[in-house]
C-alpha cells in the first residue's frame, strides 16, 4: 500500500522520461502529451535552455537563500512580468492558490484602506481559484466546499458572461472591493467569458472603484495566443494571479498588481520562505525569455486554431460543443467522459477530462503544427467509437 495520502484519482501510468511533447513511460511507451501537467509544462520537456540555466543555477551552489537578502533572479524575473502584463509590482509565491489568496487579501487590503470593515469580492459560479480556505470558497463548486464549513466569509457568487447580475450587487452591496474572475474556466470546463463582458465589467469596477482581479493561473502566459485572456479584450487589471506556466515545471506563482492595486500591500502584509527563490526564477527567466525567443504566442495561436477547428469539423456534430482559445481546448460531450482518459493512455495520448464531460486539451506551448495533427488523429477515433458504443447500449 502507498504511504502517499489518498487526494487524487490517479492513472495506473508514471512518466519517467520527457522530450518536447513526448514523454515515455517506466515500460518506455511513448505517449503525445496534450495535457502539459495541466497547462504548467510550456516549454514542453527538456527544453535545452531550460535544463542549461538550472543546471547552472544548481551548479552554481546557491538554489536558495531567502527574502531577507536581495534576490537578483528575483528582480530579473519582476521586471519580465511587469513587462508582459503591463502592471508595476510582483509578489513571488510558490502555486496558483497563493497566487489567489494573496490577490484576495490585496483585494481585502485595499477595501479596509478605503474604509469598508468587511470587504467583498464579487467572484462566478463554477470558476476555481484553490483549495486554501479562502479560495476554496472564492472557487463555485460545491464539490470543493463540501466538509470544509465554515467558509470563509466575503465572497459574492455571480453567474459568468451576466453583467446585469454584477449592477444588481454594486447597487445593493457596498461592501464590495473587488471582481474577481477566471477569464477562460479550466477546471469548470473550459468557460470562456466574452471579450465584451470582460470589458464591460471592468467598466463597472473602473465606476465603482473596485479591483478587476484576473485569475490567469491556467488560462494565461501566451496559451491563448496572447500573453494573458485580458489583452484580448484590451484593458489593465489592477490584479493579475499567475502560476502553472509561469516557470516550465518548476513551482512559481505569482501576484502581480498596477492600477488601484499598486501599493497596498507594505512590508509585513504578506511573505513566503520560498517564494522567488534564485532556483524558481532563473526558470521564470528562462521560460519567459524562450517564449519570446522562439515566437511561442503565435505558435499557441496558429496550432490552437488548426486543432480547434480540425475537431470542429471532424466531431463538432455529435458532441455538445468544441470551443476553445489557442492550446486552451474543451470537448463537452452530453455525457460523463472519464473513462476516455484512460482510452487515451492507451492510444498513446495524454489529455484529461475535467467537469465531467469536457475534454480538456493544454498542449506545451511549443507543440508543431504537424504534432497538432496527431493529437486531433489520435483523439477523433477514440471520441467517436465511445460515443458508438454508448449509442448502441
Ligand atoms: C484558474 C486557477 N486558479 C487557481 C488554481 C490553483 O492553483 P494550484 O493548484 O497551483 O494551487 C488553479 C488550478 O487549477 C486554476 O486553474
Amino acid at each position: 500500500m502507498s504511504h502517499v495520502m489518498n487526494t487524487y484519482a490517479r492513472q495506473p501510468v508514471a512518466f519517467v522520461r520527457g522530450e518536447g511533447v513526448w514523454l515515455w513511460d517506466e515500460a518506455g511507451k511513448k505517449y503525445l502529451d496534450a495535457l502539459a501537467g495541466i497547462a504548467v509544462n510550456t516549454l514542453g520537456y527538456a527544453h535545452p535552455k531550460l535544463v542549461k540555466a538550472l543546471t547552472e543555477k544548481i551548479k552554481s551552489g546557491v538554489i536558495h537563500t531567502s527574502n531577507l537578502w536581495r534576490i537578483p533572479e528575483q528582480e530579473a524575473a519582476a521586471d519580465r512580468v511587469a513587462e508582459i502584463t503591463g502592471l508595476d509590482e510582483v509578489f513571488f509565491c510558490n502555486s496558483g492558490l497563493e497566487a489567489t489568496e494573496a490577490s484576495i487579501k490585496v483585494a481585502r487590503k485595499y477595501g479596509h484602506d478605503r474604509g469598508i470593515a468587511e470587504p467583498a469580492i464579487i467572484v462566478m459560479e463554477k470558476a476555481f481559484h484553490g483549495r486554501s480556505l479562502a479560495t476554496l470558497s472564492a472557487t463555485g463548486s460545491r464539490k470543493v466546499q463540501a466538509g470544509f464549513e465554515p467558509l470563509v466569509q466575503g465572497f459574492v457568487r455571480v453567474p459568468l458572461n451576466d453583467l446585469d447580475a454584477v449592477r444588481q450587487v454594486a447597487e445593493h452591496n457596498k461592501n464590495i472591493a473587488a471582481v474577481m474572475v477566471e477569464p477562460i474556466q479550466g477546471e469548470g470546463g473550459i468557460n470562456i467569458s466574452r471579450l465584451d463582458y470582460l470589458r464591460g465589467l471592468f467598466e463597472i469596477c473602473q465606476k465603482q472603484g473596485w479591483l478587476f482581479i484576473s485569475d490567469e493561473v491556467q488560462c494565461g502566459l501566451g496559451r491563448t495566443g496572447k500573453w494573458f485572456v485580458y489583452q484580448h479584450a484590451g484593458f489593465q487589471p489592477d490584479v493579475v494571479a499567475l502560476a502553472k506556466g509561469l516557470a516550465s515545471g518548476v513551482p512559481v506563482g505569482a501576484c502581480v498588481t498596477g492600477g488601484r492595486a499598486k501599493g497596498v500591500f507594505k512590508p509585513g502584509n504578506h511573505g513566503s520562505t520560498f517564494g522567488g527563490n534564485p532556483l524558481a526564477m532563473t526558470a521564470v527567466v528562462t521560460t519567459l525569455d524562450t517564449i519570446k525567443e522562439e515566437g511561442l504566442l503565435a505558435n499557441a495561436m496558429r496550432v490552437g486554431d488548426m486543432i480547434l477547428s480540425s475537431l470542429q469539423n471532424q466531431i463538432g456534430n455529435v458532441v455538445s460543443e468544441v470551443r476553445g482559445m489557442g492550446l486552451m481546448i474543451g470537448i463537452e460531450l452530453k455525457q460523463p467522459c472519464g473513462e476516455l482518459v484512460l482510452q487515451g493512455l492507451q492510444a498513446g495520448l495524454v489529455f484529461n477530462v475535467t467537469a465531467d464531460n469536457v475534454i480538456r486539451l493544454l498542449p506545451p506551448l511549443v507543440m508543431s503544427e504537424a504534432e497538432g495533427r496527431q493529437v486531433v488523429e489520435r483523439l477523433v477515433p477514440l471520441v467517436r467509437a465511445f460515443l458508438d458504443k454508448r449509442a448502441a447500449a
